[in-house]
């Protein structure tokens, strides 16, 4: 007997064998088509080649690819554990020929897989194909050698094969499987197909047309080939079974479930054990790739599936969080197969466990409720909408959950007042909203997120996707299409464009289509918090509600972005450890060239700090360890060591980044905190961190500036240029240039200091008075008074000179004005010692300062100085000083 996983590499090693290159699953997330909630096909990562507009380096492939059936087109929910075929999660194997083979390959290739690789014998094998195609009818025949009673044709859309709404499809033709006349049911077509006798196992779809949004469907450009063989139900074929829930990994997975819950696998809770094991896959394959229980787009319907189990450990009587301790088992069953189960283990097994738990608190309340409820409206056979909305809003349940729980008792759920009940929150939640002071013209992004729902974010994952318009906003109005040179608003259902918020600023780059849309992103903002809005303007063609579009974010400048956002987080770190824990931060803005982070520190840093900041921060770039990424909830990350901003509104869940290794911290972690920005992948991405400036903002607020990757290679680079040239303009080398300017300061301060004391000089020896005369004091009536002015000297040089002046003379007065270079005018009067009694130098200063424009002046009787403004006045202010000297000489 093979198992799964042997299975699985034999249908992969036969098509290498015919040419098939291995392509390895894609994510469950399908980020090139918006369409689609999950992956739900194998050839759903292939849509693009098929419709030719993406080429890829083989025209053959083969995978084994995750599938979810949950939500949207193909959803096998509310079916599971009751089945035996219905799955959330399942692996279908397939090939695939993109223009290269056709019907005859494809049908010869699936027999002899069938037949000869796996050994079916030809007699328990039908094929069905779609009414009209007498061609694969005929190579049934001549292939296989089937008799025409067992290729049955097919007239319904059971044989047409279509992807979503939208996108590649075409006829199809299966392969059955008889599990003979002791299992109920009849052959495909007749009136008894949905027992467990015939089952499918094989779909070969033959790609012809690409279905339009707008009904129409265009041919492809070359017929294709996409099969899918659900890998469980071969298993189930090949095991003897026709039960895929009894294949080995399947049961170890129930197996696992039943010994955890310490109950029997096939005893009456045989069917929560197939719940558990089904929507343990499912789960954790989801949370693998990037999903997280939310209560919108894909993380409600991992909330809703994940619940759905939870419910059923709860009806096996388990106690505690269960999910969480089946993560083993499965890694075990499928870790091998798929790596990113392993890398994801830690996530998935807490996620799983934070679920349940909080679920936990309300689930036993909630069951109480429900139980009171089934047993009063169990007459009517259904539960009033208000209550599922109460179980809905309060208790957590999803309300397929309840309705899940209702089918065993044979009742339903009034959907219609769930809804209105749903309404009625809504509105006032609005009401609330419009309360607090938003504007008016928010009410229309309210209406909008409403009626469309949150924006799903792809972009912590990838820089570009596929959306779906879903709205389209001109001047605060909404409208349906806009055609080239419209300015507006672009919302779609999933964006990989980045919302400004949390500091970081929005994304750019471009939004477009293969008919030749294209739609500059300038910036992306971020509308209560939910809805991702592309602003720009559209330079080509038409863009219409409705239209699924290609988008793609600015790489270069998200790179940078995420490198400045990680810095920031290191250099809040390391703030708190250079500074001190009273470090906060009051602000941050990440951009693309910079980065700037405010935080409350007393006084500026020094040159030391600032040092040590930089020198922490990238020795912990260089450890080039993961950036780690978990969800929980805010009170857990806190306690994790998370910090979290005073006064930031928190969801449910927030999302908490690890960056560093730091030994001596308990959870070896260095930096951890709560933040919904995008960040690098590795440290080692942030390549260089340099502060360029540190300052004030407001008081006890402190600002700093840096750089990251190439903006931090440039600055350095820059200022070793500017160094250059001053060392080259110095005639020196960079190294020497400190000592050099050092002795070009001091050679400055000397040269001044003998340039002033050479004009003193040449000042005092009359080359800078006004006239040139020599100096000499001249008698005034009986009284000798030297009087100059002195240009080029400094007022402040005055007292020296007086004094000079005052031994030049023996018994006189000296009066100076000063004009210094750069205009300054000062006036000084000296009287000699004999003099003073008569002649006092604060009234004759006073006498010239006046004449000067000024006023004041002071100092003793023996030396008196004071400033004025007017130079031109200079040769007045003398002529004053001797006039006065002249009158009190004349009066003695
Ligand atoms: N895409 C086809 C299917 O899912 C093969 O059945």
């Amino acid at each position: 007997m093979s198992g799964l996983n042997e299975i699985r590499a034999k249908f992969l090693d036969y098509f290498a064998s015919k040419e098939h290159e291995i392509v390895p699953s894609a994510s469950l997330v399908p980020n090139n088509d918006p369409t689609l909630l999950f992956t739900n096909a194998g050839m759903v990562p292939f849509k693009n080649v098929f419709t030719g507009q993406e080429t890829r380096p083989y025209s053959r492939a083969t995978s084994s690819q995750k599938c979810v059936r949950a939500g949207g087109k193909h959803n096998d929910l509310d079916n599971v554990g009751y089945t035996a075929r219905h799955h959330t999660f399942f692996e279908m194997l397939g090939n695939f020929s993109f223009g290269d083979y056709f019907k005859p390959d494809a049908i010869e290739f699936a027999w002899e897989l069938v037949t000869k690789e796996f050994g079916l014998p030809k007699e328990k094998l039908i094929a069905t194909v779609y009414s009209e195609d007498d061609e694969a009818f005929e190579l049934w025949k001549k292939i296989a050698g089937l008799p025409d009673s067992k290729i049955i044709r097919i007239p319904t859309a059971d044989n047409f094969w279509q992807m979503g709404d939208t996108g590649p499809c075409g006829p199809c033709s299966e392969i059955f499987y008889d599990h003979g006349d002791h299992i109920p049911g009849g052959p495909p077509g007749s009136p008894d197909e949905d027992g467990d006798r015939f089952i499918e196992i094989w779909n070969l779809v033959f790609m012809q047309f690409d279905q339009q949004g707008d009904g129409e469907r265009l041919n492809l450009p070359r017929p294709s080939i996409d099969t899918g063989m659900g890998l469980e139900r071969i298993a189930a074929v090949l095991q003897g079974t026709h039960d895929n829930y009894a294949t080995d990994l399947m049961r170890a997975l129930i197996e696992a479930s039943a010994h955890a819950a310490n109950s029997d696998p096939d005893g009456p809770h045989g069917v929560s054990h197939r719940v558990i094991a089904d929507h343990l896959r499912s789960s954790s394959f989801l949370i693998a790739d990037g999903v997280m229980p939310s209560n919108e787009g894909r993380g409600y319907v991992l909330r809703r599936i994940m619940r759905r189990a939870m419910r059923h450990a709860q009806i096996v009587g388990v106690d505690e969080p269960l999910m969480w301790r089946l993560v083993p088992a499965l890694v075990q069953q499928m870790g091998a197969a798929y790596p990113e189960l392993r890398r994801a283990e830690a996530l998935i097994t807490e996620t799983l466990k934070l679920e349940e738990t909080r679920f936990r608190e309300t689930l036993a309340r909630g069951l109480k409720l429900l139980d009171e409820e089934v047993e009063s409206q169990a007459a009517k056979g259904v539960l009033p909408g208000e209550v599922a909305f109460k179980l809905y809003d309060t208790y957590g349940f999803p309300v397929d959950l309840t309705q899940d729980a209702l089918r065993a008792k044979g009742m339903t759920v009034d959907m219609d007042g769930f809804d209105a009940a749903m309404q009625r929150q809504r509105e006032e939640a609005r009401k609330a909203w419009s309360g607090s002071g938003e504007q008016a013209t928010e009410t229309l992004w309210f209406e909008l997120r409403d009626r469309v729902g949150a924006t799903e974010f792809l972009g912590y994952e990838t820089d570009d996707g596929e959306g779906k318009i879903v709205a389209i906003v001109m001047d605060g109005q909404e409208v349906d299409e806009i055609s080239a040179g419209a300015s507006a608003q672009i919302v779609t259902n999933q964006t990989p464009f980045y919302g400004e918020s949390g500091g970081q600023v929005g994304d750019t780059g471009v939004i477009f289509t293969p008919k030749g849309a294209e739609f500059p992103v300038e910036d992306t903002q971020k509308k209560l918090g939910a809805l991702h809005v592309h602003i720009g303007e559209l330079t080509r063609g038409t863009l219409k509600v409705g239209d699924v579009v290609e988008m793609k974010v600015d790489t270069a400048r998200r790179d940078a972005t995420r490198a400045n956002h990680s810095a920031t987080h290191l250099l809040h770190e390391a703030l708190r450890r250079v500074l001190g824990d009273h470090v906060t931060q009051k602000g941050s803005l990440v951009m693309p060239d910079r980065l700037r982070f405010d935080f409350s520190h007393p006084k500026p840093m020094t040159q030391e700090e600032i040092a040590e900041v930089e020198e922490i921060v990238n020795r912990v770039v260089r450890q080039n360890s993961d950036v780690s990424t978990r969800i929980m909830t805010p009170d857990k990350a806190i306690e994790a060591g998370a910090l979290a901003l005073f006064g930031e509104k928190y969801g449910d869940e927030v999302r908490v980044l690890s960056m560093g290794l730091d030994e001596e911290k308990a959870n070896g972690v260095y930096s951890v905190e709560l933040c919904g920005g995008t960040h690098v992948r590795r440290l080692g991405d942030i390549a260089i961190f340099k502060i360029v400036s540190e300052g004030a903002v407001a008081s006890g607020v402190r600002r700093i500036e840096a750089l990251t990757g190439e903006g931090a290679r440039r600055y350095l680079a820059e200022q070793e240029r500017i160094a250059r040239e001053v060392a080259g303009a110095l005639k020196t080398t960079v190294d020497d240039l400190p000592s050099r300017v050092h002795s070009l300061v001091d050679e400055r301060r000397r040269l001044e200091r003998e340039l002033a004391e050479a004009k003193k000089k040449l000042a005092l020896a009359g080359g800078g008075g006004s006239g040139g005369e020599q100096p000499s004091a001249k008698d005034v009536n009986g009284v000798q008074l030297l009087s100059r002015r002195l240009d080029g000297v400094n007022p402040k040089d005055l007292r020296g000179l007086i004094d000079e002046g005052k031994k030049q003379v023996g018994s006189g007065i000296v009066a100076y004005v000063a004009v210094s270079e750069d205009g300054k005018v000062g006036i000084a009067v000296g009287v000699t010692d004999d003099l003073t009694a008569r002649y006092n130098a604060v009234d004759l200063v006073k006498t010239g300062a006046a004449a000067l424009g000024g006023k004041g002046g002071g100092g003793r009787p023996d030396m008196a100085q004071a400033g004025g403004p007017d130079a031109s006045k200079a040769d007045a202010a003398l002529d004053a000083v001797s006039a006065a000297v002249g009158e009190l000489a004349g009066a003695a």
